[in-house]
């Protein structure tokens, strides 16, 4: 009954997807470099808005989710202890911030979807390794993620590889299908709960852990977007898009290394 809900993808969609994922990526190394102290997280979304304009495509995160409050930038930047959908503003990155990016592109109705996490200048060397374990669990639950497999050994392989090290895993989110929509069944779970449907051919969707350096608990600010963690410590995200074929699993969002 959950499998009916999940829409599959044949090779030419996928092929829409991908180039809607390429254009993501070549996106974000474009962005990075402008990921700065002193810049103001405003001017990086109008810079993004921009770019995805020129390039033919459109911000899939602008104007999403409730009409009484839908999100208002084409990019999440959620900087240290705020974990996912942080708003654009006039604050500016400081030097030693951990500057989490979400982005979405809607090319020609094909949906990407692709998060990184940047290091602003120098940030101390308890929170540049949380950044690498949760990069390595975004790998960790690419690997398991094959045709023929359970969709939660993804949840598995990402919450065994942060928990064992230390690390708060947030449960209250989580991936998703993506391709014809932003958001699409199955629910990508960072840990091993719920619905568990098998991974076929066709599948497409967002892996996105988010790991924290204390608790996994989080809440929602008063702006009805920004998640942060309970306890105020820091947070990373990662997050590709990818493919199940019957032999292989493709990444279709390029590797980015800030
Ligand atoms: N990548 C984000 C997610 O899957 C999408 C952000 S939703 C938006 O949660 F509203 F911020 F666009
Ligand atoms: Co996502």
């Amino acid at each position: 009954m959950i499998r009916k809900m999940i829409r599959l993808k044949n090779e030419k969609q996928i092929d829409g997807i991908r180039r809607s994922c390429r254009m993501l990526s070549a996106m974000y190394r474009d962005l990075v470099p402008l990921v700065k102290p002193g810049v103001e997280t405003l001017e990086l979304d109008k810079w993004t808005r921009n770019w995805i304009k020129k390039a033919g495509g459109k911000p899939a995160f602008l104007g999403y989710g409730p009409k009484s409050n839908p999100y208002p930038a084409a990019l999440c930047i959620s900087i240290n202890h705020e974990v996912i959908h942080g708003i654009p503003s006039r604050r500016r990155i400081a030097a030693g911030d951990l500057v989490s990016l979400d982005c979405g592109i809607d090319l020609e109705g094909f949906f990407s979807d692709q998060a990184i996490t940047v290091e602003a200048g120098r940030v101390a060397e308890p929170v540049h390794a949380l950044n690498m374990v949760t990069k390595e669990c975004l790998y960790k639950g690419i690997e398991a993620a094959k045709a023929g497999d359970r969709l939660l050994q993804i949840g598995r392989a990402v919450y065994g590889y942060a928990s064992l090290r230390g690390y708060g895993v947030v449960r209250q989110f989580c991936g998703h299908g993506v391709g014809f929509d932003l958001h699409e069944d199955p629910a990508v779970p960072n840990d091993p709960h719920g619905p568990n449907p098998k991974m076929t051919r066709g599948l497409v969707i967002a892996i996105e852990p988010m790991i924290n350096l204390g608790t996994g608990e989080v809440e929602l600010m008063k702006d009805g977007w920004t998640v942060v963690t309970a306890d105020h410590k820091l947070s990373a995200h990662w997050e590709h898009t990818i493919a199940v074929f019957s032999d292989y699993t493709e990444i279709l969002t390029e590797k980015i290394d800030p």
